[in-house]
């Protein structure tokens, strides 16, 4: 099972007014573990006031920068944001997990493709790193960024994303959308809606070849954008989407299968050892029961995105709440997200080292 190790804050500083990036360094010994792919995020674990909590941020590096940096938007009331927007400083820790994530790129130097890319607001953290590495690592490959906001002064990473069209003005093309600013075009005006993404799809992708969409936002924003692609004709397998926040309950039933046992009872492999302990028909979930017999399981968000928890069903069957973190072919191979998962049959195996 990863675990969790302190990395050091070598920077942090504002964004915008509301944000702010955190540079972090991880100890030298575990340089390897957090090797990460373009998309992928950290899980942080912290304490504040006596009470645990557990947060999931992208991280917005190019493949190859270091130190890791991070850009977390405060939000009201948010208490790891608040803390880390007015708490933290340079030399304090932060204990992360190393990187992981469904959503990300497999870059290849000899690609040629055109991706898209479709932020909005601190979806663009994850985005920002496939950018920079599609860039960097993928000499024939280009990318086309829609990148909605309220306003210039809310939009976070906005230099960044100057500075690499200066580097790259042939390969990346640039298009800001604000939702509460008066615009020079009416196509730079308005929220990435359904008949927003066809107008700009219309005047900025022309001649796209085999183009693979990246999609980060809110639940609603990621539902249109996706919805809206493949009625562009966009296969859907090659729409990738990470959600921020957790959606609200009930919104993405996966279908429950059958009657749960009273009792059952999970065995789960991880790190080669077995572990076994008895679940009740009425315990939220796995991971929560689990910990209650003092063993701890990987989670982050335990709202079914970030994919910490993933493990594979090797013999039995669980049903799911929720899923927003699990691409189709996971699902059929068997994979499932323990944080939301419940046992169906009698025993349940999950093998957690199962990749
Ligand atoms: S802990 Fe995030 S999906 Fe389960």
């Amino acid at each position: 099972m990863k675990q969790f190790h302190p990395l050091t804050i070598e920077r942090i500083e504002r964004e915008t007014r509301d944000s702010v990036r955190i540079a972090l360094r991880v100890p030298e010994e575990f340089e390897g573990e957090y090797e990460f792919l373009p998309g992928q995020h950290l899980p942080f674990a912290i304490t504040i006031d006596g009470k645990k909590l557990r947060r999931t941020y992208s991280i917005c590096s190019g493949v190859d920068e270091r130190p890791l940096e991070i850009g977390v938007r405060v939000q009201p009331g948010g208490a790891f944001s608040e803390y880390a927007a007015s708490t933290l400083s340079v030399g304090d820790t932060l204990d992360a997990m190393p990187p992981g994530g469904r959503f990300r790129i497999d870059l290849d130097k000899a690609n040629a493709r055109d991706y898209i890319g479709f932020a909005a607001g601190s979806g663009i953290t994850p985005i920002l790193s496939i950018i920079k590495s599609v860039l960097d690592y993928e000499p024939g490959s280009r990318f086309v960024l829609f990148y909605g906001n309220r306003k210039q002064t809310t939009t976070m990473f906005i230099e960044d994303l100057y500075a690499l069209k200066n580097r790259y003005p042939e390969r990346l093309q640039l298009q800001f959308v604000f939702s509460q600013e008066d615009q020079e075009f009416p196509i730079a005006a308005g929220r990435l809606d359904a008949d927003k993404v066809r107008e700009l799809y219309a005047h900025f992708c022309k001649g796209l070849d085999s183009a693979a969409a990246f999609v980060c936002g809110p639940d609603t924003m990621i539902r249109t954008v996706t919805d809206t692609l493949v009625e562009l004709g966009f296969d859907p397998d090659s729409v990738h989407a990470e959600r921020f926040g957790v959606p609200r309950k009930g919104e993405a039933k996966v279908a429950a299968a059958g009657k749960a046992a009273d009792h059952a009872s999970i065995t789960v492999i991880m790190d080669g050892h077995k572990k076994a302990f008895e679940m009740r028909r009425d315990d939220e979930n796995i991971v929560d029961a689990a910990a209650e017999h003092g063993i701890e399981l990987p989670y982050s968000c335990k709202g079914g995105v970030c994919a910490t928890c993933r493990c594979h069903v090797r013999e039995g069957e669980v049903t799911m709440a929720a899923n927003y973190g699990l691409e189709p072919w996971e699902i059929k191979a068997g994979f499932v997200l323990a944080c939301q998962s419940r046992p169906v049959s009698e025993s349940v195996l999950l093998d957690y080292d199962k990749t």
